[in-house]
């Protein structure tokens, strides 16, 4: 529990002690933080610390309204990687506000709760239950980039992004639109931050599939991984959406790429480091360095198309993949480019079953959809948020991101914050 220093509650910093505070903290990375208050005070700490440089990468709302509106707000919009709730409530009500919230909360979000009372035992209480931090108001703006810190970038602190890398059976089978179109559905489903890396540094289309040609991107960053930092990566990345970030490939061939087994390993954990959510766009191949790529992903998505050779290379891949992660569950299997005209094709239940998993998505061929999206450097979501693959990236989205599809506010609170506590 962080408490204000003073006895009568009234916290005064001194500038120097401020800026001394503030000068401790390191930048924090690109998270969504929402905060909901019942205070001006409260509400004009979060919106000050919203506005120091060392949040600039955060996407920081603040709301009026507490626990209450909060429930409210979260029953029908994704949450974020930060809740900051304020409420007067004295510790039982405060408690039983709380409950409510578990049902709406995705478990993979943080809460805070600042409260009006100094009270131990409600501390141990709320940190039982999965909030992460109890802070007793006021507080001031080095308080929340302080505890922002504490929860995203303190040393120990388990990375912040997830890495979802996406490789085809075969060439060709549509990996990377796949990769670029999930990319962009976790970015908009979810309002939070994604970046793209396309490693396919000769042949990329992440470029062209985002209509940006960005002068630099990730062969500076794998090329100059000794200076590679958050600063260095930030201005190699461009912006294709709200919520998502590029590093494209220079898909030009001036040169030769043989990567060492390692190369990609400081780019990733650096991308890990600054933004909740990063696809690796792998090409097809089978060399140290994807390997070494796949075998550390947080999830692996293997792209087939329905015929013998993917079939053979899937379970090649999986079964690879399977005894390199033995504490992981497999990679997911995505069928695309399903339902050719005249081709005779695998049955997708045949195709699954000698991989031993299950089909996460199937998709359609439609050259019509894909090749307009492709030729209009637009997202398949984009021309038709309706398509059946547009809902399918979603579908995928959610599956890899571990985020609950339908919000459910109308049940009442089955176990409590303890079940969300369970769920983390
Ligand atoms: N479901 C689909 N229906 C029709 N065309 C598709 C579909 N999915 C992808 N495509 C098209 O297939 C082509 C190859 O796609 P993509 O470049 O994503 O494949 P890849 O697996 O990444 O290939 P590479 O082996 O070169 O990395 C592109 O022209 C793309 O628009
Ligand atoms: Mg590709």
């Amino acid at each position: 529990m962080i408490e204000a220093p003073d006895g009568d509650g009234a916290y005064h910093p001194s500038d120097s002690d401020m800026r001394s505070r503030l000068d401790a903290l390191r930048p924090i990375p690109r998270i969504t933080v929402q905060a909901f208050c019942e205070t001006a005070e409260v509400a004009a700490a979060i919106e000050a610390a919203a506005a120091d440089r060392r949040m600039v990468k955060a996407h920081v709302r603040v709301n009026t309204g507490g626990i209450r509106a909060a429930v409210e707000h979260y029953s029908a919009a994704p949450t974020p990687n930060l809740v900051i709730l304020e409420s007067k409530y004295p510790p039982a009500e405060l408690l039983l506000e709380l409950e409510s919230l578990a049902d709406v909360c995705d478990p993979g979000s943080k809460v805070v709760v600042v409260g009006h009372y100094n009270d131990v035992s409600l501390y141990r209480e709320l940190t039982r239950r999965g909030i992460s931090e109890y802070v007793v108001a006021p507080v001031h703006l080095a308080d929340v980039i302080a505890i922002v810190s504490q929860l995203f970038v303190a040393e120990g602190v388990e990375p912040l992004g997830r890495s979802l890398a996406f490789i085809g059976a075969k060439g060709g089978v549509g990996s990377s639109t796949i990769a670029h179109n999930v990319a962009w559905s976790i970015s908009k489903l979810f309002a939070s931050d994604v970046l793209l890396a396309d490693l396919d540094l000769p042949f990329g289309t992440a470029n062209i599939n985002f209509d940006k040609d960005p002068a630099q991107g990730i062969a500076e960053a794998v090329f100059s991984a000794d200076r590679l930092d958050d600063v260095f990566l930030d201005r190699l990345l461009a912006k294709c959406a709200d919520h998502l970030t590029l590093l494209a490939a220079p898909s030009v061939l001036d040169r030769t790429y043989d990567f060492e087994p390692e190369a990609f390993s400081a780019l990733i954990e650096a991308a890990q480091r600054g933004t909740p959510c990063v696809v690796l766009d792998v090409p097809h191949g089978w060399n140290d360095w994807t390997r070494s790529v796949l075998q550390q992903a947080d999830e692996v998505v293997v792209v087939a198309s329905p015929d013998l050779a993917n079939l053979r290379n899937a379970k090649n891949l999986i079964d690879t993949l399977r005894k390199a992660r033995p504490n992981d569950p497999p990679p997911r299997l995505v069928l695309n480019q399903v339902g050719m005209a005249k081709r005779p094709e695998i049955d997708v239940a045949e195709f699954a079953e000698p991989l031993g998993v299950e089909a996460l998505a199937t998709i359609a061929f439609d050259p019509h959809a894909f090749g307009t999206a492709a030729n209009n450097g637009r997202m398949i979501a984009e021309g038709d948020a309706k398509h059946a693959a547009a809902l399918a990236f979603g579908e995928i989205a959610h599956a890899l991101t571990g985020r609950n599809p339908a919000k459910r506010l109308a049940k009442p609170a089955k176990g409590g914050l303890r079940a969300f506590m369970r769920r983390r």
